[in-house]
C-alpha cells in the first residue's frame, strides 16, 4: 500500500522547494495562490516551467510523463508539430481581426465531414459558453422550460447547468430519482427547478421520469463519461430513441468524450444527437469551443434571416484557435485511434495485473485514449458508485507516482497522447507497482 499523506506530502515539498516558493509567493494576489480551483493540489502546485510531447519540466528541473494532457485536451502532446506551424502562421498574420476568417468555413466542413449528426456549426469561447447557448436554444426550439441531464455529469460553468454536479449524497434523493441539488450557493434563486436529474445507466428509471415530464423537458443533456464510467453502449441508443419519441432535444456532450475515437463517443456507439458540445481537443488545446447539430436549430442563429438567438463572444472562432483546432482535426487520423488501442490495451493489462498482485478490489476500465481505475467493490457507473470507491489512496498513489515522474489526475481518466509509446505506460504501470507495494 502507499505510504502515508503525511510522508508523501513532506517529500514532495523536499523535491520541489521552487514551486512551493511560487505557490507562497501566489498566496498574496489570488485566493488560494492559484489562477483556477483546478490548479489546487496537496501539499501544493507542481509549477511547470516547459511541456513537449508528452512531457512536462517543473521549475525544480524535474521531468514528467504527463497523463493529464493538459485536462485531457492535448491529444497530441504539447508540441504537436503540424499545430505549432499552423498556430505561429496564425500569429504572423495578427492577434486578432474581429472580422471573419477563411479558417472557419474550412473548420466548420471539417467538422461536418467528420460527425455524420453534424450539419451546421458554430464556435464559442469554452465548452462552458457552448452548453449555455445550447440550454437556450433547446428551451426556445421546444418551448418548454427544462433540462434533463445525469447526476454527476458536468458540462460547464453556469447556474442553468451547474446542478448535481458533484452532489452531497446525503440531500441528493433516492438512486432511481435523484433530487435536483445546486452544486454551489449563490446560484439564481430556482435554477434546481427548472433541472430534471436523470439517473446513469438505469434506463426504466430514466423512461419514467422522462415521461411524466415530457412537456416540461426540452432537452437531455448527455456525457457519457466515456472511459470514466463504464456504460453500456447502447444506453446511448437507449437515449436517443426515447428522446425522439417524446419530442426532446438530444444535446451530447463531446467536450472529453471525443477521446471516444475518429468521431467521438457518437462515432463509437453509432448515435446521432440533435446538438453536440465540444471544447478542448476541438480547440487543438486552445481557449475554444464549439456548438454543432442539425440545421433546423442552428439556423435559430442565424442573424441574416432575422436570428431567434444571439452568440456572441469576443474571442469566438478567432483564427489563432480556428488554427489550432484544424491542425489538430486534420492529425487525428484513424492510424492515430489504432496507436490508442494498442497503448489502452497495454495500460489496462498492465494495471489488471499490479492491482491483481496487490490483492486490491480494483476496476479498470477505458475506451479510446482514456483509462481510468478505481478502488471498489463494484464496477463504476455512475457518480454513488464512484463515490463510493477509495479516493484517499487513489490519491496517495496519486502522489508516490508524481515522485516517480508520472503525472496523473483523478477524475478525467488518465490520458494518452500521440508521442507516447509503451515505454511510457510500462513505466506508469511500473510505478502504479512500486506504490501499492510501498512502505
Ligand atoms: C464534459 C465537459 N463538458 C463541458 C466542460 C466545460 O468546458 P470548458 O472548461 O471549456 O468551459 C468540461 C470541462 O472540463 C467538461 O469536462
Amino acid at each position: 500500500m502507499p505510504r502515508s499523506r503525511e510522508i508523501l506530502e513532506e517529500e514532495i515539498r523536499l523535491a520541489t522547494p521552487k514551486s512551493r516558493a511560487q505557490w507562497e509567493r501566489g498566496t498574496a494576489t489570488m485566493p488560494g495562490g492559484v489562477i483556477k480551483g483546478a490548479y489546487w493540489m496537496a501539499p501544493h502546485p507542481i509549477y511547470v516551467e516547459r511541456a513537449e510531447d508528452c512531457y512536462v519540466w517543473d521549475l525544480d528541473g524535474h521531468k514528467y510523463v504527463d497523463f493529464t494532457n493538459h485536462h485531457t485536451a492535448m491529444v497530441l502532446g504539447h508540441s504537436p508539430p503540424t499545430v505549432i506551424e499552423a498556430v505561429n502562421k496564425a500569429v504572423a498574420q495578427g492577434l486578432g481581426f474581429g472580422a471573419p476568417s477563411t479558417l472557419e468555413a474550412e473548420m466548420a466542413e471539417e467538422i461536418v465531414n467528420r460527425f455524420p449528426s453534424i450539419e451546421k456549426v458554430r464556435f464559442t469561447g469554452s465548452g462552458t459558453e457552448s452548453s449555455l447557448h445550447a440550454t437556450r436554444m433547446v428551451r426556445a426550439f421546444t418551448g418548454r422550460p427544462k433540462i434533463a441531464k445525469f447526476e454527476g455529469a458536468y458540462h460547464g460553468s453556469h447556474d442553468a447547468l451547474e446542478i448535481s454536479t458533484a452532489p452531497d449524497i446525503a440531500r441528493a434523493g433516492p438512486a432511481d430519482s435523484p433530487t435536483a441539488v445546486a452544486s454551489w450557493p449563490g446560484m439564481a434563486r430556482g435554477s434546481e427547478d427548472n433541472v430534471v436529474i436523470l439517473p446513469y445507466g438505469q434506463r426504466e428509471s430514466v423512461e419514467l421520469i422522462l415521461r411524466e415530464q415530457k412537456d416540461e423537458v426540452a432537452a437531455v443533456f448527455f456525457d457519457a463519461k466515456a472511459g470514466i464510467y463504464d456504460l453500456d453502449p447502447s444506453f446511448a441508443l437507449f437515449l436517443r430513441d426515447l428522446t425522439r419519441e417524446l419530442g426532446m432535444v438530444m444535446v451530447m456532450d463531446e467536450v472529453v468524450s471525443f477521446r471516444a475515437g475518429y468521431s467521438g463517443y457518437q462515432g463509437h456507439v453509432g448515435v446521432e444527437p440533435d446538438l453536440t458540445l465540444f471544447a478542448k481537443i476541438m480547440s487543438g488545446g486552445l481557449p475554444g469551443g464549439v456548438l454543432a447539430g442539425k440545421a433546423e436549430l442552428m439556423d435559430m442563429l442565424d442573424n441574416s434571416t432575422g436570428a431567434t438567438l444571439n452568440q456572441s463572444g469576443t474571442f469566438s472562432g478567432n483564427h489563432i484557435t480556428l488554427a489550432a483546432g484544424l491542425a489538430t482535426l486534420r492529425a487525428l487520423t484513424p492510424d492515430v485511434y489504432r496507436h490508442f488501442d494498442v497503448l489502452r490495451k497495454r495500460l489496462i493489462s498492465g494495471l489488471e495485473r499490479v492491482l491483481g498482485d496487490a490483492g486490491v478490489r480494483a476496476n479498470v476500465r477505458g475506451i479510446g485514449s482514456i483509462v481510468s481505475f478505481d478502488f471498489g467493490e463494484r464496477p463504476v457507473q455512475d457518480y454513488r458508485s464512484l463515490i463510493e470507491t477509495d479516493r484517499e489512496i487513489f490519491e496517495l498513489i496519486r502522489m508516490e507516482v508524481l515522485l516517480r515522474g508520472y503525472v496523473m489526475a483523478a477524475g478525467l481518466g488518465i490520458c494518452l497522447c500521440v508521442p507516447m509509446e509503451i515505454e511510457h505506460i510500462d513505466g506508469l504501470v511500473g510505478a502504479i507497482g512500486e506504490a501499492l507495494a510501498a512502505e
